[in-house]
């Protein structure tokens, strides 16, 4: 097996989700860019799965600090406080942008974008097109892409980033024959969203497994607050083939309520202020506490009732879950779904600037795939907005760099090709591997964490990324790199939350007690990379 460089590009973008593909769009005024993806481009991913919307500050009475001061508290104050300026002023333009482009939003009667309340904000600043959104991004941002002229690659995986004296210099790839090439670039920008996959039961696509992390850490990046794992309160909880599939946020948003199996309004209990609209990591605990104590479901979920809206309101607001349960034989104008808590969104990843350069040089992230915008949990909205603002940032950052065109080292490819080579005699199944984590991960790293449980999950998903993963034949080899990826992506989660000596936002030990709440928590970033591993003495309320 030969790598030769295939191709060559001023910027190469890894990842066709809202965030790559904004990024890419941005690059290409500034010299030839090539877009690969895993998936068909723009299938894979989260953004055209999401569902409830985008944040972003746009009426008088709103306003850009009022945003920040949601995101931050939301945040429990982990957030890098510059990366949530950006955000919070940048969101409306990127907004326009879409509207620009033909994205088609909700609208009030006076014309202006419509919003709705989403978790944890004062203020109604979501934006949506229903409970499609992401998908009504995505296709305007692939009709932009269509006629741009960004080369796009589809189906390949990516093994390696490849470097030189320290600088990514490009990225090693398997197309979907399994045949290695070489991409060469002058910059290189992470757009492959999160990990979420990594869990047993997530919201995520099967392109979830965490591989910007892991192709991160292979080239030295440094990423922060990994243990910081979004659980979105209300997953699907039957049938067994749609566990975890997203119950958008806006079902709450529209007045949906949260009842235990006696009939109880629970929430009432843990946030009587916000009640169904608090923060995400709050109605997960306060779901996963409710099923733990045996206030539970049979199916072992909780009830998420709308019977109480009028059936137009759920029709036009909520046309997707309507027929996502009808499709599971449940009406929900007239009966309650049943959710709990699924694995969604990684809060951390590599440690950016302002401009989504890393911590090694010509190497850029944006979108989920970055750390810091959102601390220790995220508001429901921010994402999506993240994904643009981020995106253009990355993709101009990126696409001003100059041009270097150095040739990746012989000695890395050589390395790549031997591993590629030994997968093929390789003893263990992948698929079974990918399971054990996932399994792991969920007992282990889930809503309520111990140490001992960290570490007994760490020694486990080490050993398994320690197997000698098989590839029938050269057609297999994606999965196997894939499965490494997801093995490194957990790992990293547990090492980085057993750094972590206190409960805040999504990472809650619960064999800790503290004495501090999280706007006076002594702790910052916990980091990680090859060369240290440590958690920042600062952080608390900016
Ligand atoms: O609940 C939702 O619709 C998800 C939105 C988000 O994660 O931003």
């Amino acid at each position: 097996m030969r790598a030769d460089v295939a191709h060559e590009a001023h910027v190469l973008v890894i990842g066709s989700g809202g965030a790559g593909v904004r990024a890419a769009l941005e690059a290409v005024r500034y010299g030839d860019v090539l877009l690969v993806s895993k998936s068909v481009a723009g299938k894979g991913g989260c953004t055209p799965m999401a569902e409830g919307g985008y944040n972003a500050a746009l009426r008088e009475a709103d306003s850009c600090v009022g945003h920040l001061e949601d995101t931050l508290k939301g945040g429990a104050y982990l957030n890098d406080l510059e990366l949530v300026q950006v955000l919070v002023n940048e969101a409306p333009d990127r907004l326009q942008d879409l509207v620009r482009w033909g994205a088609v939003f909700d609208v009030t009667e006076t014309c202006q974008v419509a919003q709705r309340s989403f978790g944890g904000q004062r203020f109604p600043r979501t934006c949506y097109a229903g409970d499609r959104t992401g998908h009504e991004m995505m296709m305007t941002l692939l009709e932009q892409l269509r006629a741009s002229d960004v080369e796009v690659l589809q189906e390949v995986t990516v093994t390696d980033l490849l470097t030189r004296e320290g600088a990514v210099v490009g990225a090693a790839v398997l197309d979907r024959t399994g045949r290695l090439e070489v991409i060469q670039a002058d910059s290189t920008i992470l757009a492959t969203g999160g990990g979420s996959r990594v869990y047993d039961v997530s919201t995520n696509s099967a392109t979830g497994t965490g591989d910007g992390y892991s192709l991160g850490y292979g080239a030295g990046a440094e990423l922060i607050d990994m243990e910081m794992v979004q659980f979105h309160p209300t997953g699907a909880v039957y049938p067994y083939d749609a566990r975890g599939r997203l119950v958008t946020e806006a079902v709450r948003g529209e007045g949906g309520i949260l009842r235990n199996a006696k009939g109880e309004r629970f929430m009432s209990r843990y946030d009587p202020e916000r009640m169904e609209l608090s923060t995400r990591d709050v109605v997960a605990r306060a779901i996963a506490r409710e099923i733990q104590e045996g206030r539970g479901t049979p199916r072992g979920g909780v009830y998420l009732d709308v019977t109480h809206l009028p059936a137009k309101q759920i029709e036009e607001r909520l046309p997707v879950m309507l027929e996502q349960f009808l499709a599971f034989g449940v009406d929900i104008r007239k009966e309650p779904m049943e959710v709990s808590p699924t694995a969604h969104h990684f809060m951390g990843g590599l440690r950016i600037t302002p401009s989504c350069q890393t911590t090694v040089r010509c190497l850029f992230a944006c979108g989920e795939v970055a750390g810091g915008v959102h601390g220790a949990n995220r508001l429901g909205g921010n994402s999506l907005a993240e994904t643009q603002v981020f995106g253009k940032r990355a993709g101009e950052a990126a696409g001003r760099a100059p041009s270097r065109g150095q040739h990746p080292e012989q000695r890395q490819l050589d390395l790549i090709e031997r591993r590629l080579e030994g997968l093929l005699s390789g003893m263990v199944n992948p698929v079974s591997v990918e399971r054990k984590v996932q399994l792991a991960m969920w007992k282990g790293a889930g809503v309520f964490r111990t140490g001992p449980e960290l570490t007994q999950t760490l020694t486990e998903v080490e050993k398994l990324g320690r197997k000698k993963l098989h590839a029938a034949s050269k057609l297999n080899l994606a999965e196997c790199m894939t499965v490494h990826h997801l093995c490194t992506t957990a790992m990293l989660v547990l090492k980085s939350a057993l750094l972590r000596p206190e409960s805040r936002g999504a990472h809650v030990r619960t064999d800790l007690t503290q004495a501090h709440d999280a706007a006076n928590s002594p702790y910052g970033h916990t980091y990680l990379s090859q060369h240290r591993s440590g958690i920042e003495m600062k952080g608390g309320k900016p």
